[in-house]
C-alpha cells in the first residue's frame, strides 16, 4: 500500500515556481496495484489495441464495484466505454439531445461543463446556486424556470466540482421530480464519488427513483478516485434502456479512443483490495487536509467565506471580500501560490484550492494564502493613512 508522497513534477508544470495547488490531481504515488498493472503491460509489451475481452473483463469490475460501494444495480450491457467524461459529455449532447437545445448548468461549475455545449450547437442556461450557511444548494425554482423556458437537459455533477457538495437524497429526488414533470434530461457527471470525506454518502442520481433511471446518463470513471486521469478510460451509464440501444451505433467509434492502460487501470483501482485500502488511506488524509483548510481560514482569513468539501480535495473558498478581480492572479505573482480563478467556474471574486497536497506542502500553501490577505490587509492600511494624510 503507497499512498506517500510523490514527486509533483506535473503539478508545478505550468506555474513551475508557485505551489500547484490549482489543477484537479493529487499529489500523492497512485495504488500499487495500479502501478502493477501498468508495469505489467509494458514488460509483456502489450502497447498496442484493448481487446474485447480486457474490456467485458472491465464492465464486469464496474457492475461489481457499483453494487458494493452503492447498492446500484448496473446492467453490464447498459455501459459504454469513453475516453474520458468531457468526451462523453459530448457525445452525449451531439446524440441525445435535440439540435440547439437549452441545457441547465448550475453554477459554480467545471469549466467544460459550461463550454462544451456550445461546441455542440447549445446553449447554456446559467443557474447560480443558493449559499445555505457552510454549503451550496442548487437553485431548484431557477432550474424549474429553465425548464418552463424549454430547456432539455439539466447538468448534475454530484459530488460537485469546485464546492465539494454531495447532494442528499431529498436534494435529489427534487431535482428528479422536478426534471420528470418537464420530460427532461439529466447528464449526472459522479467522477468524484470515491472521494466522500464525510458521513454523506454518495447516492447515484440514476438510483434514486424509476423516473431518474428512466431520464438520466451517468458518467463515472475510476480516474479522480485513483489519481489515474491520464491513463483515459471512463464510462457511460445508460439507466434507460432505449439510450443504451441508441449508443450501440456509436459505441464502436468511442471505444476506439479508450486506452488499454487505462483499462487495465480501472480493473486493479476497483477488484483490488489494496487500492481499496489506498482509496480509504488517502480519503482520510484528504479530510484531515479538509479540517486543517478550515481551521486555517477561521483563525487567520476573516475576509474568506470557506466551503468546506464533503467530497473531492478541493476547497472552495469566496474571497469577494478581498476585492480582487482575479484573486488567483495576485496569490500567484505574490506569493506563489497557485489556486484556480472563480471565473473559469463561473464565480468571479473565489478560489478553488487542491488540498490533495503532501502535508508540508499544504502548510506552506495555507501560509502563502494567510500572508497574501496580511499583504492586502497591509496595502489597504496603508492606503487608508495616506489617505488621512493627504
Ligand atoms: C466534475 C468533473 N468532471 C469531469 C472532469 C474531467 O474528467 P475527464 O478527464 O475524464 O474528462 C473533471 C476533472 O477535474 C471534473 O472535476
Amino acid at each position: 500500500m503507497s499512498a506517500s508522497d510523490g514527486p509533483i513534477p506535473l503539478l508545478a508544470a505550468k506555474y513551475p515556481d508557485a505551489i500547484g495547488a490549482w489543477v484537479a490531481e493529487m499529489s500523492y504515488d497512485v495504488a500499487r496495484p495500479i502501478h502493477e498493472a501498468v508495469a505489467r503491460e509494458l514488460q509483456a509489451e502489450t502497447l498496442g489495441y484493448n481487446d474485447p475481452v480486457s474490456l467485458e473483463l472491465a464492465r464486469e469490475s464496474l457492475v461489481r464495484w457499483m453494487k458494493s460501494s452503492y447498492d446500484w444495480s448496473v446492467q453490464p450491457d447498459s455501459i459504454g466505454f469513453v475516453s474520458d467524461i468531457v468526451t462523453g459529455f459530448g457525445a452525449v449532447l451531439n446524440n441525445f439531445l435535440p439540435p440547439r437545445s437549452h441545457v441547465v448548468v448550475p453554477t459554480p461549475a467545471y469549466a467544460p461543463l459550461l463550454d462544451v455545449p456550445a461546441m455542440f450547437g447549445h446553449t447554456v442556461v446559467r443557474v447560480p446556486s443558493l449559499v445555505d450557511g457552510p454549503r451550496q444548494r442548487m437553485d431548484i425554482e431557477g432550474i424549474q424556470r429553465a425548464l418552463e423556458d424549454g430547456a432539455r437537459l439539466v447538468v448534475l455533477c454530484n459530488p460537485h466540482n469546485p464546492t465539494g457538495r454531495v447532494f442528499t437524497v431529498e436534494e435529489l429526488t427534487e431535482l428528479a421530480d422536478l426534471v420528470e414533470r418537464f420530460s427532461a434530461r439529466v447528464f449526472s457527471d459522479e467522477i468524484h464519488a470515491p472521494l466522500t470525506l464525510t458521513t454523506v454518502p454518495h447516492t447515484p442520481y440514476a438510483k434514486v427513483s424509476a423516473a431518474s433511471a428512466a431520464h438520466t446518463i451517468t458518467a463515472t470513471s475510476a480516474s479522480k478516485g485513483w489519481n489515474i486521469a491520464g491513463l483515459k478510460c471512463a464510462q457511460l451509464i445508460f439507466s434507460a434502456p432505449q439510450d443504451a440501444a441508441r449508443w450501440k451505433h456509436t459505441a464502436g467509434f468511442f471505444v476506439r479512443s479508450v486506452s488499454r492502460l487505462g483499462v487495465s487501470a480501472l480493473r486493479a483501482a476497483y477488484d483490488h483490495p489494496e487500492s481499496q485500502l489506498w482509496l480509504d488511506t488517502v480519503r482520510a488524509r484528504l479530510a484531515r487536509n479538509n479540517a486543517l483548510v478550515a481551521e486555517t481560514v477561521a483563525a487567520r482569513l476573516p475576509e474568506v467565506i470557506h466551503f468546506p468539501a464533503e467530497a473531492t480535495y478541493l476547497a472552495w473558498l469566496d474571497c469577494r471580500e478581498l476585492g480582487l478581480e482575479e484573486p488567483a492572479a495576485f496569490f500567484r505573482e505574490h506569493v506563489g501560490l497557485a489556486m484556480t480563478e472563480g471565473t473559469e467556474f463561473s464565480a468571479p471574486g473565489h478560489l478553488r484550492l487542491n488540498f490533495a497536497l503532501p502535508e508540508d506542502l499544504l502548510a506552506k500553501a495555507l501560509s502563502a494564502l494567510v500572508r497574501g490577505a496580511e499583504i492586502l490587509r497591509a496595502g489597504r492600511h496603508h492606503e487608508r493613512g495616506s489617505t488621512q494624510h493627504a
